[in-house]
């Protein structure tokens, strides 16, 4: 069955391109499966590990880009955006205990290290220099929008493949993003 992937920009992928190696040729066990009484067929379960990583990646990267807003933020609403970036980082840490645990749930290695994501987020690296809150509210807006687009399309891809529990974890997922985009957005709506 065509299972349709998210595309990374043109940019990111030339970045990509340049790296010195992929994150399997590093790991060689990346592609291991552990058995499993879960009766998904192994199929199935390869498909949705190596899916189900590459959100993991994104996840992890928006977690580092919230934790960013939360440290360098400034300006007149510095305490509401302070607070509500660290609240943005902490839901969307457990975003990804839930992802990588689906993965370790059915026989796969959640790969979550900090070079993998490095290498694997479809995100937009989080800028630097912002200071305002008006520039941390439109990064961060960008950043929690295309995750939850991804996410989007992971619900599609996960009951393409038939698994309707691994839909649910990202439809949970998908429900606390939109939340929170609409959190983030609410401090550029009312100007
Ligand atoms: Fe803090």
């Amino acid at each position: 069955m065509a299972v349709r992937r998210t595309n990374k920009g043109p940019s990111v992928s030339r970045a990509k391109a340049s790296a010195p190696s992929t994150s399997d040729e590093r790991r060689p066990e990346a592609s291991k499966l552990y058995s499993t009484k879960n009766d998904l067929p192994e199929s199935t379960r390869r498909e949705v590990i190596e899916l189900l990583n590459a959100r993991l990646a994104d996840c992890i990267d928006l977690e580092s880009q919230a934790k960013q807003a939360h440290w360098n933020v400034k300006g007149p609403s510095f305490i509401a955006l302070h607070e509500l970036f660290d609240q943005i980082h902490e839901a969307v840490d457990e975003y990804a205990d839930l992802i990588a645990e689906r993965v370790v749930q059915l026989g796969g290695i959640a790969e979550g290290t900090v070079g993998v994501v490095a290498q694997r987020t479809t995100l937009v690296d989080y800028p630097l220099v912002l200071t305002k809150g008006s520039e941390h509210v439109a990064a961060l807006s960008d950043a929690l929008a295309e995750f939850g687009r991804v996410v989007r399309v992971g619900i599609e891809e996960m009951t393409d493949l038939k698994d309707a529990d691994s839909a649910d974890v990202l439809t949970e997922i998908s429900r606390g993003i939109d939340k929170w985009l609409w959190f983030v957005e609410a401090h550029q709506q009312g100007e």
